[in-house]
């Protein structure tokens, strides 16, 4: 569809991804009545498992190979998932050639990916964060650690993976995650670095869906970014998740909402962005308030994961609307007043040297409670899943409590096996019994 012309019923959709996030967001839309087909591009092992929807591998996954496979399968919407391709202006392009896509442009993607960026819009916009600096030389990075004479967290500015960021101990530590970064660990993203000022407390994710011009708000969820029980081990992509977090009640969900998304909206607009796509800030609850730790532009994994059995079948209209601009025409989105539960497998060696390769075997069955949701996932010539990268899949299950939904989360999570396969037992330790 082209801009000038009508809208059509939602009837074909292109999700850009390969992860358990969008493997969800397809199980999700798939929900949808009006939904012919969906297409998940490159997707993975687990995508044809669900009604309607099928792997899309163009012989090339440059963007230009993408654009002419939207037209040529009359896509009516496209939905990007990872930061990447949303940081490199795949959403421009698309737009540019006519097609409706939800995910910002290249300006409003560095919301995430340049932490400099994003903590000047926090500034001048009044959004509570930590305090920071952020140079492109070395030795001034190592004097203002001197002069705070504490121990600071240590950030490159640009996409790095999840890995970009060393909390920090000692002073020792910082020196040398600054050091690291000027040494080229993470490439270009490590051009410039950020320090900030340590700050404690809980974390809660919150998300917002954007037209550009207004918000539709979310359930919050909770990840578990540790690899280890006990919230031990390096950071991960995320082990868990679960939604909705309790740490944020109704009131203070819409005090955020104030106090941080709205803001950061209009902030956008003000740089004349028009924003269409998912604004996701990472929140930490300290003892002086909520305040940013990141912004990311796109739906949080696995929080997504989590958030997706709990949408009404009217989400994919809202996206659609929302890609559109009109997010006023969209269905009132509702919630499912449930508790839901994400816990992720992963591979041995995840997450510094994941193996790959294991073939899976399953026992379970999926139901309108419980769903499994793959990632790092392939199907070979005889039709065996494989593992192809360190999160493998996710179990996904929902309850009138977080007990339930958890226990048939864990339960059912004995019925999957791989070689070397480990998870968390501790996923949601803040809202179960155990
Ligand atoms: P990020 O990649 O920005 O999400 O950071 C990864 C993790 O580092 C966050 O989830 C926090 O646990 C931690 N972190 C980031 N910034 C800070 C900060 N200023 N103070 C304390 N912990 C932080
Ligand atoms: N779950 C953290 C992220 O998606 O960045």
């Amino acid at each position: 569809m082209t801009k000038n012309q009508q809208p059509e019923e939602l009837k074909r959709v292109l999700i850009v991804g390969s992860g358990g996030r969008e493997n969800s967001i397809a199980w999700a839309l798939s929900k949808n009545q009006s939904i012919e087909q969906i297409y998940v591009c490159p997707g993975n092992g687990g995508t044809s498992n669900f009604q309607k929807c099928i792997c899309l591998k163009p012989k090339s996954e440059d963007e230009e190979t993408i654009i002419c496979e939207c037209h040529r399968l009359e896509i009516n919407l496209v939905i990007i998932g990872p930061e990447v391709p949303l940081a490199q202006g795949l959403a421009n392009k698309m737009r540019d050639e006519g097609l409706i896509v939800f995910g910002p442009g290249k300006d409003g993607a560095q919301l995430e990916a340049s932490k400099e960026w994003s903590k000047a819009l926090m500034i001048e916009n009044n959004i509570p964060t930590s305090k920071y600096w952020s140079t492109s030389s070395k030795e001034e990075a190592l004097e203002i650690l001197k002069r705070f004479n504490q121990p600071l967290v240590v950030k490159a500015d640009g996409l790095a993976a999840g890995k970009g960021v060393t909390v920090c101990e000692t002073i020792e530590q910082s020196q040398e995650a600054i050091k690291e970064i000027f040494s080229g660990k993470f490439g270009t993203a490590g051009n410039k670095v950020i320090l900030e000022e340590k700050i404690e407390g809980p974390e809660v994710s919150i998300f917002a869906l954007c037209d550009g011009e207004k918000l539709i708000v979310l359930p919050p969820a909770q990840d578990h970014k540790r690899l280890l029980d006990g919230d031990k081990g390096p950071n991960t992509g995320g082990m868990g998740a679960y939604a909705p977090a309790l740490l944020v009640n109704e009131q203070e969900l819409k005090d955020l909402t104030d106090l941080v998304l709205i803001p950061t909206l209009k902030g956008l607009k003000k740089k004349n962005i028009k924003y269409i796509g998912v604004i996701y800030a990472g929140l930490m609850l300290t003892s002086s308030g909520p305040k940013v730790i990141e912004f990311n532009c796109r739906f949080g994994d696995p929080e997504c994961q989590a958030l997706m059995p709990l949408m009404g079948e009217e989400f994919a209209s809202v996206l659609f609307a929302c890609a559109r601009g009109e997010i006023e025409n969209a269905p009132k989105l509702s919630f499912k007043s449930e508790c839901s539960a994400c816990i992720v497998a992963a591979s041995k060696g995840y997450p510094e040297n994941p193996q790959k390769g294991e073939k899976l075997s399953f026992s379970v069955e999926s139901n309108s409670s419980l769903q499994v949701f793959h990632a790092g996932t392939t199907v070979d010539e005889f039709n065996n899943t494989i593992t192809s990268g360190g999160r493998v899949l996710s179990i996904v299950a929902q309850g009138e409590t977080f007990d339930k939904a958890f226990e048939l989360a864990y339960s059912n999570l004995k019925g999957i096996k791989f070689d070397g396969m480990h998870f968390r037992k501790d996923i949601g330790y803040q809202v179960r019994n155990i």
